[in-house]
């Protein structure tokens, strides 16, 4: 399992956007690894959030990497764009690609990160031939589109499964988990071999964000070091 340590993803959907800069210097401040920025366009899903002027507006304000998850059906109109925007890591739905392998060497190819994300309901197999071209696998713990909802504990089982894969090929893609993330669940993600967990609600509507953030962290890694210790899931 991985050594490095567990990163946490602010979802900025959850944050306050009359106050969007501060709320994301704060987050920074409080040991975010990225920020979230999830880009709906009311097709793929039902809600339109943020389009590119407000990932530069974010990008101006935070040195924290932006792992902008694009929720948008044919996301290749968009791929320049939101990486001349400040995407570093730039993931798109499996399920809105027609031509998956070429998309993600798009994204490669202009300097970014690729991501790619699958929906509860989308087998992490549909990956096997693509899994060399991925710098990031996003794996939804809720159906994508809103904040606040309860995670799906299939999510747990897919990143297992998935680590399997990847190891076979070689690869060690991050493995990012999104949706419902707090800090109950996090020690159960941090024993299937997560790296970055996203949280939205859990981190915004906290009182302390670097309290949220700290007790997510030490919650998952604590569920890795278990995990290395061989200590068995109850
Ligand atoms: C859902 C988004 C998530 C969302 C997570 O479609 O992709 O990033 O903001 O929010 P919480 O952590 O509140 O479930
Ligand atoms: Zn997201």
């Amino acid at each position: 399992m991985s050594t490095s340590r567990i990163k946490i993803a602010p979802s900025i959907l959850a944050a306050d956007f009359g106050r969007l800069a501060e709320e994301v210097v704060a987050v920074e401040r409080s040991g975010a690894d990225y920020i979230h920025v999830d880009v709906m366009d009311g097709c793929f899903v039902p809600q339109i959030t943020i389009g590119q002027p407000v990932v530069e507006a974010v990008k101006a304000c935070s040195n924290t990497p932006l792992d902008v998850h694009l929720m948008i059906v044919d996301p290749d109109r968009y791929l320049e764009s939101f990486v001349e925007a400040g995407a570093a890591v730039l993931t798109v739905h499996l399920e809105a690609c027609t031509h998956l392998h070429r998309t993600l060497a798009t994204i490669r190819s202009l300097g970014a990160r690729a991501g790619v994300a699958l929906n509860p309901a989308t087998s992490f197999e549909q990956l096997r031939w693509v899994i060399e071209e991925v710098d990031l696998v996003l794996v939804m713990s809720v159906n994508p589109g809103f904040g606040g909802q309860k995670f799906i504990d299939s999510a747990l089982r897919k990143v297992d499964a998935l680590r399997a894969l990847c190891a076979q090929h070689g690869v060690f893609p991050e493995i990012e988990v999104d949706g419902g993330v707090s800090a109950k669940n996090a020690e159960a993600f941090g024993r299937v071999g997560v790296d970055v967990l996203v949280a939205g609600t859990a981190i915004f509507r906290a009182a302390d964000y670097a309290q949220a953030i700290d007790e997510i962290r030490a919650k998952a890694q604590l569920g890795r070091t278990l995990v290395d210790q061989g200590v068995e899931v109850v």
